[in-house]
């Protein structure tokens, strides 16, 4: 797999065998070392979930990950073809939905490599409309196309349905699931939703301290039902990593 290496120091491992390889990684802002010598792995295909609290740095480690934040120390090795989506689907408002998907494509893609991305997120009946009359999932979806028309080995989800209401939420959660095992790209999906995490996961890792400080393999067959006990184990056990309490949730 090709590779794009971030950050001064040379990769030590052949990368073929990670989709990810980050070692040493750190990251401060003025002065404040918000990652402290981060290690991860991502194989190839694998769907990685990210969890941790509100400021621990998921999405600083995710912006880095994409390429959009060098200023850091450690070794970053990632596929060359990645796409990132964020919860806000930052659409060009002057820009029709198609065009918006191939927005930052290199070369002059054909609208119908659009039209298929958007067929693919279940979206095609909306390729010619503007992005302010889209509801939030729809939103969402082109958001999704844009990064499916980059064919990435690596994709990269900030909490893309953060913004959701709970049935649009479930049916984005299930598109992703099925983009992910069609696509065999691996994925890191930072979300606050510990369901979410044990739903779509091969692994889940709380990150905590600037560290990924815990990791939970979910070894449950697809599709998961929320109600299988095993579900309800992990769930807890995470929701534990993340400091809630649960019994008390339950009181
Ligand atoms: N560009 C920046 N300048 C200064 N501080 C930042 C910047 N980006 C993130 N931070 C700080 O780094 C910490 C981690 O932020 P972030 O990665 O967004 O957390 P998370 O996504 O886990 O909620 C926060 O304290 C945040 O204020
Ligand atoms: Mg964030």
């Amino acid at each position: 797999m090709a590779t794009d290496v971030h950050g001064p120091v040379s990769p030590q491992v052949s990368p073929t065998s990670h989709a990810v390889r980050v070692e040493g990684l750190s990251r401060s802002f003025d002065g404040r070392a918000v990652i402290d010598d981060l290690r991860l792995d991502i194989r190839p295909g694998e769907f990685v979930a990210l969890l941790g609290r509100s400021g621990c740095g998921k999405s600083t480690l995710l912006r880095i990950l994409a390429g959009l934040d060098r200023d850091i120390r450690g070794t970053v090795l990632v596929p060359r073809r990645k796409a990132v989506a964020f919860q806000a689907p930052r659409l060009m408002p002057w820009k029709k939905v198609w065009r918006n998907v191939l927005l930052g494509l290199p070369g002059k893609p054909e609208r119908a490599v659009a039209e298929k991305a958007l067929e693919e997120v279940g979206l095609d009946h909306r390729t010619d409309a503007w992005p302010k009359t889209l509801s939030g999932g729809e939103a969402q979806r082109a958001s999704l196309a844009r990064a499916l028309v980059r064919e990435p080995d690596l994709l990269l989800l900030d909490e893309p349905f953060g913004a959701l209401d709970a049935l649009t939420r479930i049916k984005a959660q299930r598109l992703v699931g099925e983009l992910w095992l069609r696509r065999g790209c691996a994925v890191l999906l930072v979300t606050h939703d510990v369901e979410e995490a044990v739903l779509l996961a091969d692994r889940v890792l709380v990150m905590d301290d600037g560290v990924i400080a815990h990791e939970q393999t979910v070894d449950l067959d697809r599709p998961r039902d929320i109600a299988d006990p095993r579900f309800a184990e992990l769930r807890a056990g995470l929701l534990e990593r993340l400091g809630v309490d649960t019994a008390a949730e339950a009181a």
